[in-house]
């Protein structure tokens, strides 16, 4: 009987929801699965619901603030750990009311959503490329069509007008093109992003909505997938040979979906891959060269 090599998978936001549930399903086919959480007593109770509902212990958690540029880099580190990374998958996401900033100054929704995740798979580049047929999947959203006219450059940070869903469909929009730019950069990698559905599952609770917003929100479970079938796309992507096939698409439904007229701007792929790197590289300590070719940084 051939000897299948056990799979290195990371899941960010597996605490909850999609992300939790992804777990328990790659989990459950044998993947090592690590999950990167920001609060210690939820990744612990996500840890044993988790092994016990896929009946695998290899299961580990690695603490991760995506707000936090010293946590995504303590985390990449210990991830880096593994040796390879076989399956990264940037799932973590949030909504805000109110605009607030992250430790590194950063609109917390783009620096979440987006700039968070941008760095700490850039920090990744060594063990994604030691795997066999590495994957990144970042989890998109359909709000990406809420960004009407695309990303603005001039105010990324949403210093002027916030607004939720804007900044919201923004950095889903940000998701988008950073899909697009790594899949070209890294053509050795299986680089996708996706919408996963309208899911019930944590998205917009805990305060960090109020309002109508939260109104809206709280009614959506009356219409929406449970986070089981949420996770399907992610899950999809992870394991099938299109997943390891296909690079640079966005899927909704295990299908390649239709993009937002803004998404398909090359030109904003490359200046927002751009402008990120100037806003993470003085971060690194020493500064250095984010998108560097491998082995020089
Ligand atoms: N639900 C939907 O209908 C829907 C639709 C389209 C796209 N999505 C996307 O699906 C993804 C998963 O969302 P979900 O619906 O499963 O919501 P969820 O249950 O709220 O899960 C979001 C996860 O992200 C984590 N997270 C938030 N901020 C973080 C940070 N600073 N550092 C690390 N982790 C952080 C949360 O951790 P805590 O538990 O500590 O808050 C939680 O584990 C998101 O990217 C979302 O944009 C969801």
């Amino acid at each position: 009987m051939p000897c299948v090599a056990v799979r290195n998978v990371v899941i960010t936001g597996a605490n909850s929801g999609i992300g939790l549930e992804t777990a328990v399903a790659l989990a459950a086919r044998g993947d090592r699965v690590v999950i990167c959480c920001r609060s210690a007593e939820r990744a612990a109770v996500a840890l044993e619901d988790i092994r016990a509902r896929s009946g695998n212990d290899e299961v580990a958690v690695v603490p991760l603030d995506l707000a936090d540029s010293a946590s995504i880099r303590s985390a990449a580190a210990e991830l880096s750990t593994l040796g390879t990374i076989d399956v990264l998958i940037n799932n973590a996401g949030l909504i805000l009311s109110s605009r607030s900033e992250t430790v590194d100054g950063f609109e917390t929704t783009f620096g979440v959503n987006h700039l968070g995740h941008m760095l700490l798979t850039l920090l990744l580049e060594s063990p994604l490329r030691a795997a066999r047929d590495p994957r990144v999947i970042n989890v998109a959203s359909v709000a990406h069509w809420f960004a009407v006219g695309g990303l603005d450059f001039d105010d990324l940070q949403t210093t002027k007008r916030y607004n939720p869903w804007l900044a919201y469909g923004r950095s889903k929009l940000a998701n988008v093109h950073f899909t697009h730019e790594l899949a070209r950069r890294w053509p050795d990698v299986a680089v996708n992003c996706l919408h996963p559905g309208s899911v019930n599952s944590g998205f917009a609770r805990d305060g960090d909505t109020t309002g109508p917003l939260e109104v809206f929100l709280r009614a959506m479970p009356l219409v929406s997938l449970d986070a089981a079938a949420g996770a399907a796309t992610s899950v999809f992507l992870a394991t099938s040979d299109p997943g390891r096939r296909i690079t640079g698409r966005y899927w909704v439904r295990n299908h390649i979906g239709r993009l937002a007229p803004p998404a398909r701007r090359r030109e904003d792929d490359e200046a927002l891959w751009e402008t990120s790197v100037t806003l993470l590289a003085p971060l690194m300590d020493p500064p250095v060269a984010l998108d560097a070719p491998l082995g020089s940084r």
